[in-house]
């Protein structure tokens, strides 16, 4: 970026940043949200108390209705790009990624993509997450005292389940780590300017490591992802800017969710002693119930967009092409139209309804299975391993609008 475009894009950012906080000083729900409020509860239901649809006085249309953003995922008149494929203005996103484009290049980078990520395929990697959640706590066992969570657990194990199921080589695995986290400042939302281009220089780093990555693949496959796509790659149904862009993408949607559903899971449960209890008298039982209430309860992708691709009537609205649109999938999973109590922890939750933590429709997340497992088996290991866990200091979590998760929680094993 020239220093003049930098000028002007930090004077954006900073007219953008005013704009949000004289909505939220005027009680904007919305706008209070993108302020990443230690306990959104409120805001939530105050969202819902608007409509089904309301208008922001930012301008976007939010829904925190179930049935509302339900209708939305599933319904082809909302896209991703704006009409005639253009991307969002200012967004950094990865070029080639599925998650910001429509059909028919969604449909194709799916397909090929979806058997490596299958569910039956993903059983077959239970026992090597045990044994990875089993290394984890062992070490932190030898080492006692007080830890971090996060970056002693939650972290580590998705860190180095998509690494090897990707197949990026052991001694890549730090700088990948390194790569990814600057990388999720993506997720954060509003970030400054100065965040943004450094987004964009670790994406460049991260296609360059890749490309060395699948040369070394192509030399000598194995059983990864990259060595499932390189038939694609000859064929020529997949090229390889989309396959290197692919695996910066995974390794991000991959380990930066499913580390805070970890995060998210462990709290959930040190925070409603009854619920722990219940889970630690038979954790293999509640594994499934404890990671679903907690997609939930504490939903580690708070939002996500979709606009409009013709002009159509919605909940009343007449909403013309490319309005933006942002579903508010924190709030919704609260709607008491779809789970009674719905501020109510509960491990052994019966609903009918399903949770849009993993998104619906075309965009539904294609790891959601192997996030499942991972949370399962690491909070059954935490149970039997650690049972008198307990959270020691106040959390500190991410400034994200997007992502609800933890940086630091700290935490004791007895
Ligand atoms: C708790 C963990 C996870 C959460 C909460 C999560 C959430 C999501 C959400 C909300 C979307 C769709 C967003 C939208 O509709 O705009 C999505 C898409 C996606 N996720 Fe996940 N995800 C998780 C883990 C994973 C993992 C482990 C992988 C890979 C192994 C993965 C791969 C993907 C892919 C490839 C897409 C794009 C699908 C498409 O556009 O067709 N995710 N995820």
């Amino acid at each position: 970026m020239t220093g003049g475009t930098d000028q002007r894009a930090r004077m954006r950012r900073e007219a953008w940043n005013e704009f949000v906080r004289t909505a939220a000083s005027n009680g904007d729900p919305y706008a209070l949200l993108l302020g990443v409020p230690d306990e959104p509860t409120p805001l939530y239901a105050e969202l819902r108390a608007r409509g089904p649809l309301y208008r922001s006085s930012l301008g976007t249309w939010v829904t925190g209705s179930h049935a509302l953003a339900g209708r939305i995922l599933r319904d082809r008149r909302f896209g991703v790009r704006q009409v005639g494929g253009e991307k969002a203005p200012e967004s950094i996103a990865f070029d080639n990624s599925m998650l910001g484009e429509d059909p028919p290049v969604q449909t194709r980078l799916r397909r090929l993509t979806a058997p490596t990520l299958n569910p039956r395929r993903m059983e077959l990697w239970r026992p090597k997450v045990e044994q990875y959640c089993d290394d984890l706590i062992g070490a932190i066992l030898a080492k006692g005292g007080k830890f971090n969570f996060m970056t002693a657990f939650a972290q580590q194990l998705p860190v180095r389940v998509m690494s090897e199921l990707i197949g990026i080589p052991e001694h890549y695995w730090r700088t990948s780590f390194r790569l990814t986290r600057r990388m999720a400042h993506l997720m954060d939302g509003d970030v400054t300017v100065e965040v943004a281009a450094d987004v964009t220089r670790a994406i460049e780093e991260s296609a360059a490591m890749f490309r060395e990555i699948v040369a070394l693949c192509q030399d000598d496959p194995g059983e990864n992802l990259i060595s499932d796509l390189l038939p694609a790659v000859q064929d020529g149904s997949l090229s390889m800017d989309e396959l290197v862009a692919l695996c910066s993408f995974l390794t991000l949607a991959g380990v930066e969710t499913t580390v805070n559903l970890i995060g998210n899971a462990t709290s959930c449960l040190l925070r409603h002693p009854d619920q722990w209890a219940r889970f630690k008298d038979d954790p293999a039982g509640h594994a499934r119930g404890a990671v679903q209430e907690t997609l939930r309860y504490e939903t580690p992708v708070q939002q996500y967009r979709r606009i409009v691709q013709e002009d159509l009537e919605l909940a009343g609205q007449h909403l013309p092409a490319d309005t933006e649109l942002a579903i508010c999938a924190g709030a919704a999973n609260r709607d008491p139209e779809a789970y009674p109590e719905p501020d109510t922890f509960d491990i052994t939750r019966k609903s009918d309804n399903e949770v849009l933590s993993f998104s619906l429709g075309i965009h539904f997340c294609l790891g959601a299975t192997l996030a499942r497992m991972e949370a399962e088996v690491a909070l059954a290991a935490v149970a039997q391993r650690l049972p008198d866990l307990k959270q020691v200091a106040p959390v500190r979590r991410r400034s994200s609008y997007i992502i609800r998760g933890m940086l630091q929680f700290p935490v004791a094993a007895a």
